[in-house]
């Protein structure tokens, strides 16, 4: 062994223990946690710095990649080592070796070095699979059931293989996808944990496979596998004029089994004909109908080996889809929380309902015994009625119920596998015996995005509100942004996402989630550069809605800000790019007045409007505004990518597009020819007035607030950036204002109203408690959720700089009010974590701030004065990791890097502690 001298061992001991710990943790390939089917050729690799020193900074990194870990640990059989490279980068940096193999495994670690020169030691490894690359890697066929399906119904196709492993195994990979659903068993256990596999995606272009490690299912001697198929999106019935079969009529399976023995041979073993096919419990399955399992024709053992499938049918050999297939890269949907009933009880009408307590997406395990032949349906429900009654009109014809027929042999426990529901409540019919809370259990099902935010203020209203915005996130997260959960819709409504996108990047990590589902839009983008009206794209060839089809900028955009994700960014940019040509195309001398546009969907709009209170906007006006907002997008974008040709021409198209705004929409004093807030608030976030107008226009828009008596009319497309602009010119009081009304239209008012999620509506549910008209009236759709940006970035404080995306720069400013004596954010960044908690007493305000390693941070403390803040008890001048940059327009600015800070600052008539 080397020797090393004796002082340097101590010196260094010295340091770490005075200087404290450098470490590397959360490594993440391609945004996720040892992810397997990975497709890039150069995954990107992120880790988080860990140091306990303060403004602590990466200088540089050391990344190696090897395929065996206990080599890799040794630093030994590396099949790339990037060598120590001088660089702040810890985000996304791209594997830059020799070309990586179809399906194999690499382990891959990291050290770094902090601004002292100090280094870490080497992370624990992490790996990434890499996908199936090429086409020719892939040996399955496409099968599906040989028998002749009872049309009307649909039952689940049963497909099964059993085959024998002679020799003991080292690895096995599974490699799965459907045209519909799967589920996969092998000798009897389940192949993951997800559900409603493979995924929604625009299944004409591009059909998804999920990649599993399989190892431990599998056995010397014999093996079976057994596959579960259901209809899904595929063809089942989706959109609301009734439509199935939208993708295909026929359901089909590709399995690949890759096997590798301890001797170092292996083995493939994939659908083909020679496969066998039945029917087994499933009786029918369909996404808004719900599923119907008939215990009584449950095949026990089938997925195990020995089963006898004699009688079985063969399957059949189907030709492959033209649509390419695609490793999955987001994050799976899988079973979340779990709920008790927390009442069970008989109706006014007689029925016997039990209340989950909060508004789900999901499903419901129930557990009975009784006898062979007993039916039992359980019907979900979003609401009761005045009355008290069940309530499903506003599913319209969704049926939402699950029959169960029980085969009589002891306990049975049920739960459907290839449908979900949106509901609060649900009416159990045909149960035997008495009905028990232990024996039923709600289950959120969702894509299984990490949760990254939370914030929470004095106000307990406001707490339900952000309760009420992320599980409207949850409800509507299942691999597509959806509109509502419940009701025979349950679209990828491209308005809705856009709206919400910035908030959902606070509550939860949804990078790849809109990674994935901004492909679809691209891909479902029709010849014109026009953007559908949902992705994917199953109601036909309309689109261009402004503010819906603006998704193409919108959500690139925001995933760029909240990751720093450039690579977003340069694959939607034709995408992006085709649209805002697709505006300027449909425009005249860059007005842009044709088309059918949703506009400010639904916006206030009192029922006997003889005065005319109804917020109309022009709808050609909003157009307009968003034709600005989507081509400084674009510029912005092509900045980033180091296009200043497309930037330089897209700002003279900008500044044509706003000339041409002011020249229609805009009186010479100033008043647009829609006098709504919304208007006002388009105009000013997109800058759509001349400098010396916008303040005046502002005092229109908070006139025009007052004179609703502090209550919002705004519909989608107003409402995200109602507070900001407020914020932004001076009216932070009004802000608050409408954040705290609880009279309707409000954020409050359903919450008020008992809601546990955001609603379609402002009044969903109207004071005298009957409803909005049922043809439209979700209770879980999360666009009026966008509020949740103003408060985590205005109200809480945490924002980051458009110039140092993903919060490598952040910009922490709390906006403390009477209205709040107390807020707090967090938010996982892919730094670590960020936070701020401000709390108000009469003589002070504390702030405690957390800034991830490797960040910087502008931090505005409210007040005039530096002279009146203490850090941890410290004059600021005394704290040599913050320094002073200005104090302006109501706030003291400071520079602080990595770390805690406690801020204390008293007010003018206080005295210093
Ligand atoms: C959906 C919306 C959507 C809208 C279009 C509705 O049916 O639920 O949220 O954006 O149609 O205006």
């Amino acid at each position: 062994m080397k020797k090393i001298p004796l002082l340097l061992f101590w010196l260094s001991v010295a340091s770490s223990l005075a200087f404290g710990q450098l470490r590397v943790e959360r490594l993440l390939t391609e945004n996720l946690i040892n992810p397997l089917g990975v497709e890039s050729a150069f995954p990107r690799l992120s880790w988080i710095m860990i140091s306990d020193l303060r403004r602590a900074r990466q200088t540089a990194f050391e990344l190696r990649v090897g395929s065996d870990p206990g080599q890799l640990a040794k630093g030994k059989a590396l099949y790339w080592g990037s060598g120590k490279t001088l660089s702040a980068a810890s985000v996304q940096v791209p594997y830059a070796g020799p070309a990586l193999e179809s399906g194999k495994r690499y382990y891959w670690q990291v050290r770094i070095w902090d601004d002292g020169g100090r280094p870490s030691a080497w992370s624990v490894p992490a790996f990434w699979q890499m996908a199936l690359l090429h086409p020719s890697d892939w040996k399955a066929s496409w099968i599906k059931a040989g028998y002749v399906e009872d049309s009307l119904l649909r039952p689940s196709p049963l497909l099964r293989k059993s085959f024998a492993l002679s020799q003991p195994i080292r690895s096995a990979t599974a490699f799965i996808s459907a045209r519909g659903m799967y589920e996969a068993e092998i000798n009897g256990r389940r192949v993951g944990d997800a559900f409603l596999s493979p995924g929604w995606t625009t299944y004409g272009k591009r059909i998804p496979y999920q990649v599993y490690d399989v190892t431990s299912l599998l056995k010397t001697g014999a093996n079976a596998i057994g596959v579960t198929l259901a209809s899904g999106w595929y063809r089942g019935y989706i959109g609301f004029s009734g439509q199935n079969n939208f993708y295909g009529k026929e359901v089909s399976l590709l399995f690949q089994l890759e096997i590798r023995f301890a001797d170092g041979s292996s083995a493939t073993w994939v659908s083909d004909g020679t496969w066998k096919s039945s029917t087994g419990s499933i009786r029918s399955s369909e996404i808004y109908n719900g599923e119907s399992i008939d215990d009584r024709d449950q095949k026990p053992g089938w997925t195990q080996a020995g089963y006898d499938d004699s009688g079985w049918f063969p399957v059949q050999v189907v030709p492959a889809p033209r649509a390419s297939l695609v490793a999955s890269a987001n994050e799976p949907i899988r079973e979340h929380e779990r709920f008790k009933p927390q009442r069970i009880w008989v109706t006014p009408k007689g029925e016997q309902v039990m209340d989950f307590g909060q508004n789900l997406v999901g499903w419901v395990i129930v557990k009975v015994n009784g006898q062979k032949g007993q039916r039992i349906s359980l019907t979900h429900a979003e609401v009761l009625d005045k009355e008290g009654n069940f309530y499903t009109e506003n599913l319209r014809s969704a049926k939402a119920e699950d029959t169960y027929i029980l085969s009589g042999e002891g306990e049975e426990e049920f739960k459907p596998h290839f449908t979900f529901h949106g509901f609060r409540y649900v009416r159990v019919e045909g149960y035997p015996g008495e009905i028990k809370p232990e024996n039923f259990t709600a289950v959120a099902l969702y894509s299984d995005m990490p949760v990254t935010g939370t914030f929470s203020c004095s106000n307990p209203l406001i707490n339900q509100l952000q309760h009420n915005i992320q599980w409207g996130q949850r409800g509507n997260f299942l691999d597509v942004p959806t509109d509502c959960p419940q009701r025979d819709e349950r679209l990828g409504w491209t308005g809705d996402a856009q709206v919400f996108s910035r908030t959902a990047t606070f509550n939860m990590g949804v990078n790849s989630f809109f990674a994935k589902w901004l492909k679809d839009i691209a891909l479902d983008q029709l010849p014109t550069g026009s953007v559908p009206f949902v992705v994917p794209n199953v109601l036909g060839p309309f689109g261009g809605s402004t503010g819906w089809a603006d998704v193409a900028t919108i959500v690139p955009w925001n995933t760029y800000l909240a990751y720093g994700d450039v690579k977003v960014l340069a694959d939607q940019y034709p995408s992006m790019k085709a649209w805002v040509d697709y505006m300027i195309k449909s425009s005249q001398h860059y007005l842009w007045n044709t088309g059918f546009h949703f506009g400010d969907w639904l916006f206030y709009s009192p029922e006997d409007d003889n005065d005319g209170r109804a917020a109309v906007t022009n709808k050609y006006l909003i157009a307009q505004c968003f034709f600005a907002h989507s081509t400084q997008i674009l510029i912005d974008a092509a900045k980033v990518l180091g296009k200043p040709e497309d930037a330089r021409s897209y700002v003279a198209v900008l500044d044509s597009v706003k000339d041409a705004f002011q020249k229609e929409y805009l009186t010479p004093n100033g008043a647009l020819v829609s006098g709504t807030q919304t208007a006002y608030v388009l105009a000013l976030q997109f800058d759509m007035m001349p400098e010396a107008l916008r303040k005046q226009a502002a005092v229109r828009l908070y006139n025009n607030v007052k004179s609703y008596e502090d209550h919002l009319t705004t519909g989608f497309l107003g409402t995200p950036y109602l507070c900001q602009v407020l914020t932004r010119f001076g009216y932070l009081a009004e802000a608050y204002r409408l954040l705290l009304q609880d009279t309707y239209p409000s954020w409050l008012y359903p919450v008020k109203m008992g809601a546990t999620t955001i609603w379609e509506r402002w009044d969903g549910i109207k004071p005298d408690s009957s409803f909005e008209t049922p043809s439209m009236n979700s209770y879980n759709h999360y666009s009026y959720g966008a509020i949740g940006d103003w408060m985590y970035r205005v109200v809480a404080g945490l924002d980051t700089y458009d110039d140092a995306p993903g919060y490598r720069h952040s910009r922490i400013m709390p906006h403390p009010a009477d209205a709040l004596t107390q807020a707090q954010a967090a938010l996982e960044t892919y730094y670590g974590k960020l936070s701020v908690n401000w709390k108000t007493e009469p003589d002070r305000l504390d702030l405690d701030v957390e800034v991830p390693a490797n960040t910087t941070c502008s931090l505005f403390i409210p007040g005039q004065d530096p002279a009146t803040i203490l850090e941890s008890g410290k004059p600021l001048a005394e704290v040599h990791e913050v320094q002073l940059k200005r104090s302006s327009e109501g706030y003291v600015e400071l520079e602080i890097g990595s770390g805690k800070y406690h801020f204390v600052r008293m007010n003018p008539v206080a005295k210093m502690p």
